[in-house]
Parts: C-alpha cells; structure tokens; sequence
C-alpha cells in the first residue's frame, strides 16, 4: 500500500466535490493500494492543516456551516511550498486572462517535485507548453483530465484508451451552458439572455457567464486538447471565436423548421482551431440536448468515435480528477 499525501488548494464546488469522492472511494482506493491522506485543504481565506491526515468529513461539515474549511493562517500557495506532500490537486477557480493563483500553485509544486492534478483551465489554457516542460524537468506528474468535459473523459480516452490511432481531427460540444441556454432559447423562444440566469441557477456558468457565452470557455479546452491530443503547440491567441450571443430564437425556429439545431461546436482540424455555432442535423450525435458535452474524434484505424457525459458539476469534475489520481498512483 503506498501512502500518498495530497492537499486539495481550493474549496469551492469542485474541491469540496473532490473530498466527498475521497471519502467515497477510501476503500476502493485502499483496495488498489493507494492510501489517499490529505494533509492540508485551503480555500481563499484559511486552511486546515493535519500531517496525520485530515478529518474531511469535519471539513466539508465546517465549510458549509461557517464558510471556511479551518483556522490557519495560510495560503495555498504556502502551504506547496511548506508541507511535505506528493500531490496537489489544485481546485482554484479558473483565471483566463492571467493563470492567477492556480498558475503559481502549479510552478510551486513542480519546483517541489510535487505531481499535480488539476480542473484548473486557465494555467493550461495559457502556458500548456511550459508548464509541462516544468513538470517534465522536476520529474512531476501532471494531469488535468477534469479541465475539460468534465466526466467526459477525452483526454485519457484519445492518448491511453485510444492509444496507437492518430487522432485527426475533433469536432464537439465542450461548454454545457451554451448547450443548456440554446436548448432552452429554442423551448422558450426567448433571448439569451433571459436564460443565462438558468444556467447560473444550474450552477455550471463560469463566474462570469460572458466567458461561456462569446466562446471563451470553449476555446480554452480548445486549447488545452490541441496541445494535449494533437501535440500542437497553441495558445488561446491561435483560437477563432464566435459565441453565441448572436443567435436568436428565430434563426434556432427556422434551424428546427428545416431539421437543425444550432449547437456552438468547438473543432481542431489540420492547424485549425475554431468555436463557432454551426447547424448540426438532429440526428447527428453531437445534437446532445441540456447541459450535456460531446466529442466526436476522427482516429486513422477506428475510425470516428463520440462520447458524451456531463461537462460540468461538483462531483462530475471531481470523477476525472480521480480517475487522474488513480492513473499516477495505482500500482
Ligand atoms: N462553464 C463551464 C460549462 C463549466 O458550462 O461547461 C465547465 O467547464
């Protein structure tokens, strides 16, 4: 049984989702020989601290009742570059526009030798390259299956599931709140932006629901598969982007008239890398319906394969970062 020393740096939805599937699968991890200890948890005012390993029950309980997961006194960052652990599972909610604090946290752990697991898109969507020739040099694994697609698992599925195929191309749904806004536009016949207090309510709009909306989001996973399956070397500057501000309940009226729905699909292709709303047949299986993703990958010997699954979620993200666990540690 190995012993592994993790601490979750950041407790919102997605960390507190992480500990409750640690508790969860304690057996079944103890039962592949990973004994999963988490030694420090931090959300963006305090920290608890444990070296023996964390009551997260206590935690998640303190979390929801006062709103801070403890009483120390330090940061997230601190606590990397302090305590002795082996992994990071870094949970910090998503900086597009500099990496913020998650970036740091990831170059404090590789600086450590520290393996990292991560739902944090930002950081990737920016700095992919570098961050894994840091990860690389410090002998650090990195993994981030829960950045995009959430329980969908696509990273993993094209480079170890579909190993041996060439991927040649990915087309595909990777933002549930467009898909849900759009679905709902179509029902309704009422604009965007009367919807987008839904997807909020859902509780899987970004902080600020424009980064869904204009494609943003979308063209960050973007980012992060094209240099993950594709072995590109693109930042977001490579990505065209239209959201879906633009459409409107008539032009998805007349789209259904005529057999469509109107999906926003996110697509890499040859040096392409493009998110824009496109007619999609209703019987093509990237017209998944609500909040659902999907990803249809072009492979040189088996051909197209699709999946689908939930694109976000507390506890959906929380599956892939587990799976990322298990991938490192399982003996
Ligand atoms: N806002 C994102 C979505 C969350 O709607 O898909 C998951 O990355």
């Amino acid at each position: 049984m190995k012993t592994i020393r993790a601490s979750i740096i950041g407790f919102g939805a997605v960390g507190q989702g992480v500990a409750k599937v640690i508790l969860s699968k304690s057996d079944y991890l103890k039962n592949i020989g990973i004994d999963l200890k988490v030694v420090a948890v931090a959300d963006s005012r305090t920290a608890a601290v444990d070296s023996n390993g964390l009551d997260l029950s206590a935690v998640l309980s303190r979390k929801t009742e006062q709103g801070t997961v403890g009483t120390d006194n330090i940061s997230g960052t601190e606590i990397i570059k302090t305590i002795d652990h082996e992994l990071v599972i870094e949970t910090t909610p998503t900086n597009i526009d500099t990496g913020g604090v998650g970036l740091d946290n990831m170059v404090a752990a590789f600086e450590k030798g520290i393996d990292v697991v991560t739902s944090n898109k930002g950081p990737l969507a920016l700095k992919y390259c570098e961050l894994g020739e840091i990860a690389k040099s410090s002998g650090s694994q990195f993994k981030f299956e829960a950045t995009v697609g959430g329980a969908m698992p696509i990273i993993n599925l094209a480079s170890e599931t579909l190993a041996g195929n060439k991927i040649l191309s990915m087309e595909g749904i990777l933002n549930g709140t467009c898909n849900y806004i759009l679905c709902r536009m179509m029902e309704e016949h009422a604009p965007y932006e009367q919807m987008v207090a839904e997807a909020q309510e859902l509780g899987i709009a970004e902080t600020d629901p424009t980064y869904d909306v204009e494609g943003i989001d979308t063209a960050c996973k973007l980012v992060i598969l094209a240099n993950a399956i594709f072995g590109m070397n693109a930042t977001y500057k490579d990505v065209t982007v239209t959201g879906i501000t633009k459409i409107t309940p008539e032009a998805l009226l007349m789209a259904h008239n005529d057999g469509y729905d109107i999906k926003l699909i996110g697509e890499v292709s040859g040096s392409k890398i493009n998110v824009a709303p496109k007619l999609v047949p209703k019987d093509n299986p990237l017209a998944v319906g609500g909040t659902l993703n999907v990803a249809s990958l072009q492979t040189d010997i088996s051909g197209p394969v699709t999946i689908t699954g939930r694109g976000a979620g507390s506890i959906e993200t929380a599956s892939a970062i587990l799976s990322d666990i298990i991938s490192i540690y399982r003996e």
